[in-house]
């Protein structure tokens, strides 16, 4: 059998499910998509959440973690949970003071910055103002 009258016998199917691999392929770049931090506006209970140093919680795409004992905004950061590479949610480390996404290992500061790619696009940060035990989280 010629190489044409080959190529010919195996038809369009073949065709249609290269098709649909490179389309697939084309979307998985190493470089990934980056994931910006949607708006947030919300407010947590100082009270009743962020009790100790270290803890955190996600509302809203935004991730909140306590870093200091005093109820003031510089004692918390708010960034976006998912990570700029590919989505992912990060979560705190408290032993490193940092952000780490658990799928291909990027690192982030605590007010979001880039440590360790692949991620290349810092974390969106939140401003956070706290009037008693109230906090909002806006951005
Ligand atoms: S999704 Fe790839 S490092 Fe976070």
């Amino acid at each position: 059998m010629e190489r044409r009258e080959f190529l010919g016998s195996i038809g369009s199917p073949v065709l249609a499910a290269c098709a649909v691999c490179m389309a697939a392929c084309s979307k998985s770049g190493s470089s990934g998509t980056a994931n910006t931090g949607a708006s947030a506006n919300f407010t947590i209970n100082l009270s009743t959440s962020l009790l100790t140093v270290g803890s955190s919680l996600v509302q809203s795409g935004v991730i909140v973690v306590r870093l200091a004992a005093s109820n003031v905004p510089a004692s918390f950061t708010a960034v976006q949970v998912n990570c700029t590479h590919e989505g992912t949610s990060v979560n705190y480390n408290s032993s490193q003071n940092n952000f780490v996404c658990p799928n291909h290992g990027s690192t982030f500061t605590t007010s979001g910055a880039v440590t360790l790619g692949p991620a290349v696009t810092a974390l969106k940060q939140y401003n956070i103002s706290i009037s008693g035990t109230t906090m909002t989280v806006t951005g």
